[in-house]
């Protein structure tokens, strides 16, 4: 019934033998102590025959992320109740998908903390803080998430924010070995899974926003031994190039982009295929976004937004499909990548797809990476359609801001039509689950950009486009709407949608008695019936979701987990609590649970108010301006565009140090928050600047609150 049939399992096993994976005879489902993460190749390739265990971030190497389980079902799941719960000692974003093998539930949280909990009672086990420097979060572009581990022969493999990579014994918590994946003098965080190939744990990292070139590394699971690195984007040619491809790959860049980093970070989307052998890695967007300051004489850029096929024993290129040809947008591929026997022609097909930022879902086949299809599931207009002959988009000259000069309006914007949130594919409704974010975003070129590798380098001006909005016929500004589609991938066409209540994106979890289980932005955690939609249970999480659920059994008994919490706080939404109060914890769910959640807590003692109450503007016009400038530079990552803000991170429009200078300058420039995530400025402002953008903040608060004022208004 699942992915590989009778035949692909046989080829699957055969391939184990090929690998050299050690095919240990209890791999086969037999049971394990208590701890015991006793995962090798012939287990993750058998991951069908222990349906229980979620071996993976995404369960299985083909990333599906679907459950064979059918415990709970559309009959009983009236019954299903909170079975345990966990608290997270974090409040900021928490994205990971629990890991659970051989009993143990294992759950990474925010600033990339590690938590182990017996997956029956809920009992903690152990926890790990790799005590990441909160400075790091200045140059973590989308909060100080983490996505999850790996487990592999009695380890639990932990990418951090900082760059390492840490291998801890599954049993106790205690360090096996720990390696710096990047150069800790560069921009580089580590949010993403590690992915455990044949003994081989790679690892990508993040940084583009910033000044970094991407790559994937591959470390020797039992030493920590580094094995391969591949680079995404070519260096400084005057150093030669690493392998042919990049020199290949160089000849569509132009200018000194080495310079800038070039970006094509490999910080989330990664699968491997048991049939074809190869790893496949989703490559991010440019450094700066902006091509023109880029690669100023145009070209493809290569391999930023990509899907790079490697062989994952050596790291050698194998083949490579663009999506977004000299990409200017943010239009990163590096979004979940998924591996699928899907119907297609009458005949079954071995497929790779992708729904990245940009808004087309394309279907690859797996074994040549030869385009067969993209669809729009999403509004796009910065692109009509791919033409399947070249397997380029045909573009909407009005899109590339850098070439016309004028400001445009492009749609998915950066937050993209997909991004982070898991999905996931049901093999037995042949549906792709799929949370949809239709947005836009005005993007216009600056006039000079200098790289700065602690602030946010777009060379966008996103302001300078803000007018677009007011012309007849021009779209709802920014996150327009939200919702969880059913997507058949072989006819390229919805099949149901859920709309979200509250605009934001949760992940999926799709299982074999046809529910789907997600979360949303309103607090709650929600079945659907698979193949009509129709919602079947839900229950308060008191937090927003952002994560994907798994599922898991003991002792017969099927559970299913979900992190909560990451407070977004996109536009027009209400504010429920004033700062990221947004009681993250892990919840278990299976039939008959009877626990209760304690009653739900308040924002902690902040400075940011629940409504918006400026003082009056004293600046000047021009430090107005040139605040905004330095904001939206230096801030707007972490606080959002616009000081509006779409994170966990306080408001700052709705900040009291507003009304007072000398505490601003002591979170802004003396650090006194740095421990809470909020460090020093000191070395990446210019003087004056700090107090540019504090007016610029009050001018906004007055702004918003002139038109929330207008809309009170009868
Ligand atoms: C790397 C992410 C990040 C960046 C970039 C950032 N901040 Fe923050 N900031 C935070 C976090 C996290 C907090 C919440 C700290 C806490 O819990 O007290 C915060 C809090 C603040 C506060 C206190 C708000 C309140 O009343 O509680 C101010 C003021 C502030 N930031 C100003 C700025 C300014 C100005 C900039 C740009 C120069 C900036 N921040 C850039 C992460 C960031």
């Amino acid at each position: 019934m699942k992915t590989l049939g009778r035949r692909g399992f046989g080829a699957a096993i055969a391939v184990a033998a090929v690998l050299g994976g050690a095919l240990v005879a209890s791999a086969q489902g037999g049971p394990h102590p208590r701890g015991a993460a006793a995962v090798d190749t012939a287990r993750q390739l058998a991951a069908d025959r222990e349906p229980g265990t979620w071996m993976s971030a995404a369960r299985t190497l083909d990333e599906q992320r679907f459950s064979p389980l059918t415990g709970i079902d559309r009959s009983n799941i009236g019954g299903l109740g909170l079975a345990w719960y966990g608290d997270i000692d974090s409040e900021r974003g928490q994205e990971a998908t629990p890991v659970v093998v051989d009993g143990v539930l294992y759950v990474t949280t925010a600033w990339s903390m590690l938590k182990a909990f017996d997956a029956r009672t809920g009992e903690k086990l152990w926890e790990y803080d790799p005590r990441v420097d909160r400075a790091v979060g200045q140059i973590a572009c989308c909060d100080v998430v983490n996505r999850g581990v790996a487990a592999w022969k009695g380890r639990i493999y932990l990418g951090v924010l900082d760059g390492r990579l840490i291998a801890l014994d599954a049993r106790t918590g205690k360090v096996a070995w720990s390696v710096m994946t990047v150069d800790p003098a560069k921009p580089y965080t580590v949010t993403g899974v590690p992915r455990i190939i044949n003994g081989k744990v790679i690892i990508g990292n993040g940084g583009a926003e910033y000044n970094a070139r991407g790559y994937v590394t591959a470390y020797d699971a039992a030493t920590g031994r580094q094995i391969w690195r591949f680079y995404t984007v070519p260096g400084d040619p005057s150093k030669g190039f690493e392998t042919p491809e990049l020199a290949r790959a160089a000849k569509t860049w132009t200018g000194e982009w080495w310079k800038l980093g070039g970006g094509g970070t490999v910080w989330d989307g990664m699968a491997y295929d048991v049939e074809s052998r190869l790893l496949y890695i989703g490559v991010g967007n440019g450094t700066p976004w902006n091509q023109k300051f880029r690669s100023p004489g145009g070209g493809d850029n290569l391999f930023l937004t990509s899907i790079v096929a490697l062989n994952p024993e050596t790291g050698t290129y194998v083949w490579h499909y663009q999506m977004t040809n000299g990409e200017t947008w943010d239009h990163t591929a590096t979004q979940p990548i998924m591996v699928a026997t899907i119907p297609w022609k009458g005949r079954p097909r071995r497929v790779v797809m992708e729904a990245p930022k940009n808004g087309f879902f394309y279907v690859l086949d797996a074994r040549t990476g030869k385009l067969l299809s993209a669809e729009k599931f999403a509004p796009v207009n910065w692109a009509e359609r791919i033409d399947l002959k070249t397997g380029r988009p045909v573009e909407n000259p009005v899109a590339r801001y850098e070439r016309t000069g004028k400001p445009a309006i492009v749609s998915p914007g950066p937050l993209g039509a997909h991004n982070w949130h898991p999905w996931s594919y049901s093999p037995r409704t042949g549906l792709v689950y799929l949370p949809v974010t239709e947005n836009n975003a005005g993007y216009d070129s600056v006039t000079e950009f200098r790289i700065n590798a602690r602030a946010y380098n777009t060379a966008v001006n996103a302001a300078a486009a803000a007018p677009l909005y007011n012309a007849p016929g021009a779209p709802a500004r920014g996150t327009v709407k939200s919702y969880l589609q059913a997507w058949n991938p072989a006819t390229q066409k919805e099949v149901w949608r859920v709309p979200n209540a509250t605009f934001g994106a949760s992940g999926v979890l799709a299982t074999a008695s046809d529910i789907v289980f997600s979360g949303n932005h309103d607090g709650e955690f929600v079945a659907y019936d698979a193949r009509t939609g129709a919602r079947l249970w839900s229950s308060p999480t008191q937090a927003k979701v952002v994560a994907a659920p798994s599922t898991y059994t003991i002792d017969g008994v099927q559970y299913v987990a979900i992190l909560v919490g990451a407070r977004g706080l996109p536009g027009e939404q209400a504010r429920t609590s004033p700062v990221s109060a947004n009681n993250s914890r892990i919840l278990v769910y299976r039939l008959g649970g009877t626990a209760r959640l304690p009653a739900e807590k308040v924002g902690p003692d902040s400075t940011i108010s629940s409504t918006l109450n400026p003082p009056l503007l004293t600046g000047t016009n021009e430090q107005v301006i040139d605040g905004s400038a330095s904001y939206a530079r230096v801030c707007s990552g972490c606080h959002g565009a616009n000081a509006v803000a779409d994170k966990s991170i306080p408001d700052l429009r709705y900040s009291t140090t507003l009304h007072n200078w000398l505490e601003w300058e002591d979170i802004v420039v003396r650090g006194v928050r740095a421990q809470k995530g909020m460090a020093s400025f000191r070395d990446i402002l210019t003087p004056g600047e700090s107090e540019t953008i504090f007016h610029y903040l009050i001018s906004q608060a007055n702004k918003d609150k002139a038109t929330e004022q207008a809309a009170r208004r009868p």
